[in-house]
């Protein structure tokens, strides 16, 4: 098969070393792709959102399926641009359709299709322009912390936790009144603060069936300890040691299968990820139960580059099933070692950093896998080109075994500004 798959991080990088060792995969093109991707296929100067361009290529180079990385690209609707299009529509993309991808396109689409079938989350109302005074009515009600969460697609940034009624007031406005996140916050929800630990859970389906694939805890702040600001993530851990076979039991029946049912009723169609976030509450009565923060309709990044190192099956054959909807017959072999990526990124970030610093040592390290996520080729030197640089990840007896296999490999590279946190899993050493 010739696959074309969509996207430019570490997530795309994982899935470009993943799907290469598939033997159904004859060639691999991955548009933009970075610095990484092009040691699995070939890059090909084309947007992720340039649905035209990408039908073009498809078509030129008579590719078989289209895997597509970031949310962007689903939200804006191309697996139905493919399906509206004769020469296109027996082509499987690998995502949800646009109103699928509204489960992470729209926070007031999910927490409307969570109540409706039933799906633990935190309780919510959502408040635009017509009712915005109601908003600030409906904060004064509240106790903080207060959640604020703009409706749409907001870079990773759209999420406030306000400490104080004044300064949920405040933002709601700014959201609302001044477009503080654009057209994404011109619809806000506003929701109860959950008091616990996250963890992520990922699922593969065709709308009917699903797989459930290895969970994983993100490290989001940018500090030591998890201080300082929200990143994209800064590493993760797989499996959650908390996330015990009787916490899955409660998330398979409470969140994955009426999630998957509320599809089919929906009638909405899915063949691709569901990224589920969670929240292991705090709840009153002193016991903790899973609620979910939030879906996102395609893999993490970097959680791809720690789920997929710990699948052993073939990815290539899964999507093979999943695109004819025959997920139920297919077997996903996860490997038991425990995983750790570590995020290797450029000093200053999340905020303003340097990009176009050499990056040495690649070729030196052996134990661990090293993913690009912000590198470009440039005269057969390979060069910084994001905030988040590379993703480290190692397998281990344990997870402290993985983390420090990881640390010891970025000792080894070395860039001009290089940043990362050595204490990705503390709370579980
Ligand atoms: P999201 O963009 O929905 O993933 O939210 C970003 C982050 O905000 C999450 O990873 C949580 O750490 C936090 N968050 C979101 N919703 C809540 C909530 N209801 N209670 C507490 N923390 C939240
Ligand atoms: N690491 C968080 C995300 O991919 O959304």
């Amino acid at each position: 098969m010739k696959i074309l798959l969509l996207g430019s991080g570490g997530r795309e990088h994982a899935f470009a070393w993943k799907m290469a060792q598939s033997p159904l995969c004859q060639k691999l093109y991955v548009a933009p792709g970075n610095a990484g991707t092009s040691q699995f296929g070939e890059n090909v100067a084309i947007g992720v959102n340039d649905f035209a361009a990408i039908e073009k290529f498809v078509l030129d180079n008579r590719i078989d399926m289209v895997v597509v990385g970031p949310e962007d690209p689903l939200v804006n609707g191309i697996y139905d641009y493919f399906l509206a299009n004769e020469a296109l529509n027996k082509i499987p993309v690998i995502g949800p359709s646009k109103l699928g991808a509204q489960l992470e396109g729209s926070k007031a689409f999910s927490k409307v299709f969570m109540l409706k079938h039933g799906i633990p989350t935190a309780i919510y109302q959502e408040f635009s322009a017509h009712n915005l005074d109601a908003g600030l009515d409906y904060i004064d009600h509240q106790t903080p912390p207060i959640v604020l969460k703009a409706d749409g697609l907001a870079a990773g940034k759209g999420v406030l936790i306000c400490q104080t009624k004044e300064k949920a007031k405040a933002e709601l406005r700014e959201m609302i009144a001044n477009a503080k996140f654009g057209k994404a916050s011109s619809k806000v929800v506003i929701e109860q603060f959950l008091k616990g630990i996250e963890f992520s859970v990922f699922v593969l389906t065709d709308g009917i069936n699903y797989k459930i694939l290895p969970q994983a805890k993100d490290y989001k702040r940018i500090g030591e300890g998890d201080t300082g600001l929200n990143t994209g993530g800064m590493g993760c851990i797989s499996p959650v040691p908390f996330v015990d076979a009787a916490l899955m039991k409660k998330v398979e029946e409470r969140v994955i299968i009426p999630t998957i049912e509320g599809l089919r009723k929906d009638r909405i169609t899915y063949k691709g990820f569901i990224y589920i976030g969670f929240m292991q509450t705090e709840l009153p009565n002193g016991t903790t139960e899973p609620f979910v923060i939030e879906y996102n309709c395609r893999m993490g990044d970097p959680e791809t580059e720690i789920v997929f190192p710990r699948i052993k099956s073939d990815l290539v054959q899964h999507f093979v099933a999943l695109a004819k909807g025959e997920l139920q017959n297919e077997v996903i072999e996860i490997d038991p070692r425990a995983a750790a990526t570590v995020i290797v990124a450029s000093g200053g970030y999340p905020e303003d950093y340097q990009k176009g610093k050499e990056i040495t040592g690649i070729d030196t390290v052996a134990n661990s896998i090293v993913f690009h996520a912000g590198t470009k080729a440039e005269g057969g030197k390979v060069l910084t080109n994001g905030g988040r640089v590379l993703a480290v990840t190692s397998y281990g007896k344990t997870i402290t075994e993985a983390v420090a296999t990881s640390n010891a490999a970025i000792e080894k590279i070395d860039f001009e500004g290089k940043y990362y946190r050595r204490d990705i899993g503390f709370e579980f050493k």
